[in-house]
């Protein structure tokens, strides 16, 4: 249930036409009356070997938001926090309220997709007393020359992804998460994304950014026999209670619309080394044709540009690293000087960092074509334990 793969052949997909697809129908509306529309429906599991929000396609609202523990909040009160946001997690996924106190902001809504997915930062390991369960993939990223991190938007002791296909789902998950929190731990910033809604298209598609690019072809797809490999962990770790679980590298990338806007159509496509209509490679063919990366034109030069974002960050690269990407678009007004906030709230998920977003990273930081069009903002890492059993809270298997 809930497989990227199952909602096209192109990765990580919106959902299609006219429905959520990769989600399961939760049936009639709350109150028994009208059944909702698709899009109100499409339920995604609380439980399971892993957390939602990985796999399923990507929703039309994200809010990404990081806490840290107020001082006093020790492993026993990190446990009561972990399973009140649990227990409002799996209520809310399933189109229920939250409890008591209910804001009503999403009464007369389905779950709309809804996913809420709980991580760990390197610093909460410090806080709770358990730093020898700390995994080594939680080592800080390095450092990158690009890097231009706003400390005050990055890291975090926890951090909840939230997803909806509804604007006020959405928000209503993120107040309830919020208020959950208590006195235990206090929000450390906050990040509200996009993308297109289910229904926009005729037919199911690859997501475009905010620069209208196809973004998610080249992603692993979970039919692949190495998706599992790459992108969980695998039993047998150094750390078991990861065991499911996956590695989110978080990215606040601001995209310079107003330059990449002026660039012409052909040299945007080269800047990737895809056509901008349909994500086709510019050596020919559809969206899922491969790159021939060796193809020369007449006039002798390299048909993908030596320096393509879709070169540089292509597997066979990379040693092979590879990564999910599952991304929203952010827009957060204008600046001063009349500039777009705007780009992507980046997010990869991958068994370990070292092997997916490290590497690759490394090699766009040396300059890829893309590289002067973007800004890296704000940094995070988490490590996301695999989903609840039975009766479990998240987080279960590493607080107890
Ligand atoms: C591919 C855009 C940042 C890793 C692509 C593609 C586009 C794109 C249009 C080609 C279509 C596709 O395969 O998805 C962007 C934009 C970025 C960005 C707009 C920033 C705002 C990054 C970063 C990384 C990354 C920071 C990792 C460090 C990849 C990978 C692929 C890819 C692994 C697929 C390569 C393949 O499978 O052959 N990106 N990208 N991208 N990008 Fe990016």
């Amino acid at each position: 249930l809930g497989a990227v793969g199952a909602a096209g052949a192109t990765g990580v997909v919106l959902g299609a036409a006219g429905g959520a697809a990769g989600y399961a129908a939760a049936g009639d509306g709350p109150a028994g009356g009208t059944a909702l529309s698709a899009v109100g429906s499409a339920s995604a599991p609380f439980r399971g070997a892993h957390q939602a929000g990985i796999v399923q396609p990507l929703q039309a609202r994200g809010h990404l938001i990081a806490f840290d523990l107020t001082p006093g909040t020790g492993r026993k009160e990190a446990i009561a926090l972990l399973r009140r946001w649990s227990a409002v997690a799996e209520a809310l996924m399933a189109g229920k309220p939250a409890g008591d106190g209910d804001t009503g902001v999403a009464l007369d809504a389905g779950p709309c997709a809804l996913t809420v997915t709980f991580g760990f930062g390197a610093s909460f390991f410090d806080r709770t007393g358990l730093v020898d369960r700390r995994p080594v993939q939680l080592e800080p990223l390095p450092a990158f020359s690009a890097d231009r991190l706003d400390p005050r938007r990055s890291h975090g002791d926890l951090w909840v992804q939230i997803g909806a296909d509804d604007a006020l789902v959405a928000f209503h998950a993120l107040r309830a998460i919020q208020r959950e929190a208590g006195a235990g731990a206090r929000p450390r910033w906050q990040m509200n994304g996009f993308n297109r809604s289910p229904g926009a298209t005729a037919h199911p598609m690859t997501a475009r950014n905010l620069m209208g690019q196809i973004d998610g072809t080249g992603n692993p797809k979970p039919a692949e026999p190495d998706f599992d490999r790459r992108i969980f962990v695998a039993p047998g770790g150094a750390q078991p209670w990861m065991t499911g679980g996956s590695y989110a590298v978080v990215r606040r990338i601001r995209m310079l619309l107003d330059d990449w806007e002026k660039l012409p159509l052909a040299k945007q496509e080269q800047v990737i080394g895809r056509r901008k209509s349909d994500g086709a490679p510019l050596t020919g063919g559809g969206e899922t044709t491969e790159l021939d990366l060796d193809r020369t034109g007449p006039d002798g030069r390299l048909v993908v540009p030596g320096n393509a974002h879709a070169r540089i960050t292509a597997p066979e690269q990379n040693g092979g690293a590879a990564m999910l990407r599952r991304p929203f678009s952010y827009h957060d007004g204008i600046d001063p000087d009349g500039t777009p906030d705007a780009g992507l709230l980046f997010i990869a998920w991958q068994a370990d960092p070292l092997k997916g977003f490290v590497p690759v990273q490394r090699k766009l930081d040396r300059g890829d074509a893309l590289s002067p069009f973007l800004r890296h903002e704000a940094s995070g890492l988490f490590a996301v334990p695999g989903g609840p059993g039975d009766g479990e809270y998240v987080g279960q298997r590493l607080l107890e």
